[in-house]
């Protein structure tokens, strides 16, 4: 019967003890942002920063809104090469000219 006691205490101590180690791991997480879903808000401020680093090694930059979004897909074709930009930043840089493109 002492046995018993003695093991039911172990028992016990094991599991407060993982109780009491797995509480302050587990901190509330709402949204992190590696989770986060890229909004096309977000393409369009990635694009911002790719457009003013990368487009105006050559030349001067041009505003957005000096060409409409038409226009802006074939400049885009030949200058996202020029600019070693990838299919992702292109697709960015476009998303950012063409929020602010001639209407
Ligand atoms: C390696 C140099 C280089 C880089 C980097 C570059 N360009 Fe150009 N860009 C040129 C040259 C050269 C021309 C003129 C010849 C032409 O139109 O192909 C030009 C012309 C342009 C024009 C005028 C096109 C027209 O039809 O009037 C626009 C707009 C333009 N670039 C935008 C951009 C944008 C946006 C980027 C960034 C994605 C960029 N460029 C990066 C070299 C570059």
């Amino acid at each position: 019967m002492k046995k018993h006691i003695i093991s039911f205490c172990v028992i016990g101590a094991i599991v407060y003890s993982c109780k009491t180690q797995s509480a302050p791991a587990t901190p509330p997480t709402p949204e992190t942002p590696s989770t986060r879903v890229a909004t096309s808000s977000d393409a369009v401020k990635q694009g911002q920063v790719l457009y003013a680093q990368r487009c105006a090694r050559c030349h001067d930059l041009p505003a957005p809104s000096e060409f409409t979004a038409s226009d802006w897909k074939p400049i885009m074709e030949r200058m996202a090469p020029k600019a070693k930009l990838t299919a992702e930043e292109t697709n960015w840089v476009l998303a950012y000219v063409n929020a602010n493109a001639k209407k």
